[in-house]
């Protein structure tokens, strides 16, 4: 039986005691719930379909998500953006349970990805390796993986284009017509972050604060809304002025994704966490007001898919990343408008952890979340859960739970 919490709890609201008595309850359920992802998945991690795949490995599969259709995990290449989700989320549930079992598992899964150290051909493998081999140095205290994940911070920062001082985020880095960026890949620069200090090439953290910063200046409207894609223009004499705005996974050009703008909150809080820059901190608060305070943010919390289609889907996904940062935030902001972020990531977890949105055992292929979404405009993922929603609503009940003083391992 999981304890609430082993020291005195420092709550601020009734919103936050109910959330504490929640916690051990949800953690026990997301354990049961991501024993059986496992066991359905464990025999299909090497049923890929090697021929397809042009990477080496490329026939091993992680958990992505639900085949509803077919009553099976959603098993995707192991080059997939979310591969790392799934083996981070079972290093949280070690975390949160001290369980042998997740540490074993998440150690199976992790190490089944690595081949993606060598990956240069798109920005997110910052997301992959951080959010498993990340978790694993962390928890396992050890430097066994940080070759491997030095390996990955210069496969990605060979996607910096020092011209434009923008790491491109898909597409090919000798593509000269389109270059692409959109805010999810602030959530890489961590990985870049953790290299330049840990043994890594100290501009790995130059071109970090180069992206946050050119992305600061151009990916965002003056109300702090973000755009999904920009095209720069990469022609000598145009300074990487911005020749295209793309709608990519929003609505439209003129509204804000809602977990890009998530992207945002939590990239610009880490951004401010790893280099004390104070102008990463007032941008973050800049893009948390714009979601806190939409008019189109529904009362509990959990945004719809997109700011600019009220009454349509929610994104469970958009909110559990919002709540972690959110709740980073809160730490470095203080005083009133530190509390007010706090409070609106606890609503969000409550809402989160009810029964509209954390499903029942043997629903949602046992995943944690419902109701997310993948790519409306393309038709893709639509009111399903996601692995990476799962993910970060563990991190933020493990973030919330050591705000209130809660234990940690
Ligand atoms: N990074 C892709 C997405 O958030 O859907």
């Amino acid at each position: 039986m999981l304890t609430a919490c082993i020291f005195a709890a420092i709550l601020a609201s009734p919103g936050e005691v109910e959330l504490d008595k929640k916690i051990p309850v949800i953690f026990e359920k997301s354990a049961a719930h991501y024993r059986a992802i496992d066991a359905a998945a464990t025999p299909l991690m090497n049923s890929g379909d090697a021929a397809k795949e042009k990477k080496p490995h490329g026939e091993r599969l992680v958990p992505h998500g639900w085949d509803a259709k077919n009553g099976k995990p959603d098993m995707r290449s192991i080059y997939w953006w979310t591969s790392g989700h799934f083996p981070g989320s079972l290093w949280y549930l070690y975390q949160a349970t001290g369980d042998e079992f997740f540490k074993e598992r998440a150690i199976v899964w992790t190490e089944s990805i690595a081949p993606n150290s060598k990956v240069s051909d798109n920005h997110d493998v910052g997301f992959i390796m951080y959010c498993s081999f990340g978790n694993a140095r962390r928890l396992l205290r050890t430097d066994k993986y940080d070759a491997l994940l030095l390996e990955t911070a210069a496969s990605l920062a060979k996607r910096f284009n020092p011209d434009l001082g923008l790491i491109r985020s898909w597409g090919d880095v000798a593509e000269k017509k389109d270059f692409l960026v959109i805010p999810d890949n602030m959530m890489n620069l961590e990985l870049l972050e953790w290299a330049a200090k840990n043994g890594g090439d100290k501009r790995f953290d130059e071109i970090a604060r180069s992206h946050a910063t050119k992305t600061m200046a151009h990916h965002f409207r003056a109300d702090g809304g973000t755009y999904h894609v920009l095209n720069y223009d990469q022609r000598p004499g145009f300074h990487g002025a911005v020749q295209e705005i793309r709608r990519g996974q929003g609505l439209s050009c003129e509204t804000a994704w809602s977990r890009g703008q998530s992207w945002a909150i939590y990239g610009y809080t880490m951004m401010y966490r790893e280099t004390k820059d104070p102008a990463y901190l007032a941008f973050a608060k800049k893009v948390s007001d714009f979601a806190i305070n939409h008019p189109n943010m529904p009362e509990d919390g959990v945004p719809y898919w997109d700011f600019g289609a009220p009454g349509e889907e929610r994104d469970s996904s958009a909110a559990s990343v919002m709540a972690s940062g959110l709740l980073e935030l809160s730490t470095f902001v203080g005083g009133e408008k530190g509390a007010k972020y706090r409070a609106f990531a606890v609503k969000q977890l409550l809402s989160l952890c009810s029964d509209a949105y954390f499903a029942k055992p043997g629903e949602n292929g046992d995943w944690l979340l419902k109701h997310g979404v993948g790519h409306k405009p393309a038709g893709g993922e639509i009111d399903v859960p996601l692995d990476y929603g799962d993910y970060y609503f563990l991190e933020a009940l493990l973030r919330f739970r050591r705000l209130a003083g809660g234990f940690a391992l």
